[in-house]
């Protein structure tokens, strides 16, 4: 896409209709996938996110076990067509720091040493992106761990805030991740407030700054009731199955 004029109109909205401080419309389906541990899928504005874990399982090649903890470890990856240019299926330098990113963002969250010996494997695929996939994959991700049921001190959900034509904004997507001054993306724990990723691409000063965090944190809180309530609606399906 070109780059546009202005990211904001006269009345101070963005190109997508959306206030400064509004997120994208989202959705969530926990356990889509019949042959994986645990699943999950998430729609954020364009994003299409779908994430897959395996384990606690034995580790393969098995050198790499710890003898008191599983190890975690993650590949972020985006489809040849989830980009306006179609995108090498090999994994690009981007890719391979994503996926680091992003299993550093979860860790804090697993008990890993509940399995020693173990691995607990996660798979991001990146169906359709529009700006702010790395979160995306965070917020799915987490979703597909409590689907798997590996016990996590809370889920971790993530969102950026940012600055496009001088103000900050939540939620960033592709062209104001590219033309704006500045993306801020942010992920947390919310029920044991802890921050688990922080990252900054641009320029903001201290006070902007300040401010983006707490956007980023408020976006990530409204995220975090989606994701329970997606967590919920499985076991409700389950219940009636069972009901049945
Ligand atoms: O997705 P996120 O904002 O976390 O990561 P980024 O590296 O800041 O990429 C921003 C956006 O650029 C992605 O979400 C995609 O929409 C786009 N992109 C692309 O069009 N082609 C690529 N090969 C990589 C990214």
């Amino acid at each position: 896409m070109s780059k546009p004029e202005k990211l904001l109109d006269k009345k101070g909205l963005r190109l997508d209709g959306r206030k400064l401080d509004e997120l994208r419309p989202i959705k969530m389906e926990v356990g889509i996938l019949a042959n994986a541990d645990g699943s999950a899928y998430l729609e954020q504005g364009r994003n299409k996110v779908l994430a897959a874990v395996y384990g606690p399982k034995e580790v393969h090649p098995k050198h790499l076990a710890l003898p008191d903890r599983a190890i975690l470890r993650c590949r972020y990856h985006m489809a040849p067509f989830s980009v306006e240019e179609r995108k090498s299926p090999a994994p690009s330098r981007r890719e391979i720091e994503l996926s680091k990113v992003i299993r550093d963002a979860l860790e804090p969250a697993v008990f890993l040493e509940y399995y020693p010996r173990t691995s607990i494997d996660i798979f991001i695929e990146i169906l359709q992106a529009d700006g702010g996939t790395r979160c995306a994959g965070i917020t799915t991700a987490a979703l597909a761990l409590a689907d798997a049921g590996i016990p996590m001190r809370d889920l971790v959900v993530a969102c950026a805030a940012g600055k496009a034509d001088g103000k900050l904004i939540l939620d960033l997507m592709d062209l104001e991740d590219k033309y704006g001054e500045a993306d801020v993306p942010l992920a947390m724990m919310p029920g044991i407030n802890a921050v688990t990723l922080l990252q900054m691409d641009g320029s903001l000063t201290l006070e902007e700054f300040e401010k983006a965090i707490e956007m980023a944190m408020e976006g990530c809180r409204k995220i975090y009731e989606v994701q329970k309530e997606a967590l919920k609606a499985k076991y409700v399906t389950v219940k009636e199955e069972t009901e049945e």
